[in-house]
């Protein structure tokens, strides 16, 4: 079933995205943050990172995603294989952001610009990726499932952040 393995697919990458979410909100809540790239600015003028990719949010989401991975285990048996697989899935979705991050950078792309797909896929398909090179995705997890979870994801992204435009929390739309 298309859905079944959709709806699953999505209890599967949920990890991935409260470790994509929780670096914004722990920033806000510690109020300081050190950015990994230690303020390093590269030959081509501009820095590795930027001021958006912190250890601070590094750590929060890696621990609150891996900690989603394991209440979720709780219900959801058979939905991870281990807590590795978890963590690995969390630890991919930041390397994926951190990744895109460096990528914007290079192409003079100031911090907290938008760039269409990078920042709402980017975290998903190195994170999927990164626990297929190491445990290989589970079996459900098709090529259908995939292209569906990144469809929604994309649209979920779009719609989340269009909605706390409107109700005030961020000052643009994307
Ligand atoms: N954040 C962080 N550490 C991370 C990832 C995110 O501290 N590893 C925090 C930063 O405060 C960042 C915010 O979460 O500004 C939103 O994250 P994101 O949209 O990924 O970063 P941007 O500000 O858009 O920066 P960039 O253009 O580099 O992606
Ligand atoms: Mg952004």
């Amino acid at each position: 079933m298309v859905l079944e393995s959709f709806l699953l697919g999505l209890a599967y990458i949920f990890p991935a995205y409260v470790a994509n979410a929780t670096p914004v909100v722990a920033v806000k809540i510690l109020g300081r943050a050190h950015p990994i790239d230690c303020r390093t600015v590269m030959i081509d003028g501009r820095r590795v990172l930027g001021d958006g990719k912190t250890w601070e949010g590094l750590i929060a989401g890696v621990g609150f995603g891996t900690f989603t991975g394991f209440v979720m285990s709780l219900f959801i048996p058979y939905l991870f294989r281990s807590m590795a697989e978890v963590f690995t899935l969390s630890a991919g979705a930041l390397l994926g952001d951190i990744l895109g991050a460096f990528i914007k950078r290079r192409v003079g792309l100031p911090t907290g610009s938008p760039a269409p797909l990078l920042d709402q896929l980017g975290f998903l398909i190195i994170g999927l990726l990164l626990v297929h090179i190491i445990f290989t995705l589970p079996p459900w997890i098709d090529a259908t499932t995939i292209i569906l979870l990144m469809v929604f994801t994309f649209a979920m992204h779009i719609g989340t952040n269009l909605f706390a435009y409107l109700v005030r929390l961020k000052d643009r739309w994307y």
